[in-house]
């Protein structure tokens, strides 16, 4: 048996998984292969399988292999953003006349694909609560192709029950497919739960230092995986071999960083439940949160995501997000910095007026890794 067929835990695939050494030079990191095309031992005679960057580079193959492992799924795939994987899975297994169920609450832009780019190509969606399984279930219709879900959810954290909808879908013939982006795999594997399909903007948890956009899809099935494939290439969004690179190198430390990230939003939740000028914490790892319990059984920890309710209203919320220094008011989440933002006025500004439109007094911590004494003291000054 070599090293390589040993029992290997989370943080060892996120480190070796895909990247043996270079076999040329012994280099421990997988280099940048920041190449378009391959010369050819004669026409057709291609030396490690790669003919065209588009179709696969090796900086990508070793991040797509690594994906796979980390997610438990047969097939990783990366792309030039998580809507860019987005759009490429739902071209590949949705059709014009299927019909696509949604959650009521999901990151604006991915509503924002399904309203405004998807229907114009005679794609039906339905929006359900999916954090109850049962509004699912009254959701599928026929031509049901697919159950959509974010858990946690952006921005209200809300819970999905993975099991109970991967047998709601499944059992309608449809695919579950779940975006996994504020969990990271370390913290969620859905793959292990029932899910088809994992989604991922490694834009944030993966890439874990706001220097990249990126997105990825992991397939439990290899011929699903095929078929997304074979879109990717016709498609074309696929990711660069540099954008690649960083978010392989985000990976190696993801386990690490996501144990810092719980334990200070942990401490985060502390405080905000204690504030008088919070009306309401939205986070799974408290108890009194709907989908604790579902949590609990699904997630190793409950995240670096906190979002929380301001008592005053909109413009009292929005204060609290101009007057926080050290977390950055900004887009995005994920990263070793903490951010702060208003959703409805920022990231979720695309889903006003419809279902999907969040509370108006709602702001939203992406918690980092800073000293959380000093991400505390600068929570407590922005309150006021
Ligand atoms: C949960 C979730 N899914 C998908 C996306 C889209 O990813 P990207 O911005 O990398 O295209 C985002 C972006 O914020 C997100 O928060």
């Amino acid at each position: 048996m070599t090293e390589h067929q040993l029992p290997q835990g989370f943080e060892t695939l996120a480190i070796h998984a895909g990247q043996e050494a270079d076999p040329q030079t012994g280099a421990v990191v997988t280099p940048i292969y920041q190449v378009s095309t391959y010369k050819q031992d004669g026409v057709g005679g291609l030396r490690g399988g790669y003919e065209y960057s588009r179709s696969a580079n090796p900086t990508r193959t070793a991040l797509e292999e690594c994906l796979a492992a980390l997610e438990g799924g047969a097939r990783g795939l990366a792309f030039a953003s998580g809507l860019a994987a987005e759009d490429t899975l739902l071209r590949t297994i949705l059709k014009p006349g299927d019909h696509i169920v949604i959650p009521n609450d999901a990151y604006g832009g991915t509503f924002r694909l399904f309203a405004k780019v998807l229907t114009r190509w005679g794609v039906e969606f339905s929006v359900a609560d999916t954090h109850h399984a049962e509004k699912v279930r009254e959701a599928m219709r026929p031509n049901t192709r697919a159950v959509w879900v974010e858990t946690p959810s952006n921005p209200l954290l809300g819970i999905a029950d993975l099991a109970a909808l991967a047998e709601i879908a499944h059992g309608a013939g449809a695919l579950l497919v779940v975006d996994n982006t504020f969990a990271s795999p370390y913290l969620q594997q859905p793959i292990a739960f029932g899910a088809d399909v994992v989604v991922h903007s490694t834009t944030k948890y993966m890439g874990g230092h706001s220097d990249v956009v990126g997105g990825a899809l992991v397939a439990a099935d290899a011929g699903l995986g095929e078929e997304i494939m074979y879109h990717q290439n016709a498609m074309g969004a696929v990711s660069g071999p540099f954008d690649a690179w960083l978010v392989l190198r985000g990976i190696k430390t993801l386990g690490v960083r996501m144990d810092r990230h719980s334990s200070n939003a942990e401490k985060v939740v502390e405080l905000l439940t204690k504030h008088p000028k919070v009306s309401q914490v939205l986070y799974p790892g408290l108890p009194g949160h709907p989908g604790h319990d579902v949590a609990a059984k699904q997630m190793k920890a409950f995240g670096g995501m906190v979002s929380f309710r301001v008592a005053g209203g909109e413009e009292a919320a929005v204060e609290v997000c101009n007057r926080a220094k050290l977390f950055t008011l900004g887009e995005s989440l994920g990263g070793v910095e903490s951010l702060i933002e208003h959703p409805g006025r920022m990231t979720h500004a695309s889903a006003a007026g419809s279902p999907l439109e969040v509370p108006a007094d709602l702001v939203r911590v992406s918690v980092g890794i800073e000293s959380i004494d000093d991400l505390l003291a600068d929570l407590e000054q922005a309150l006021g």
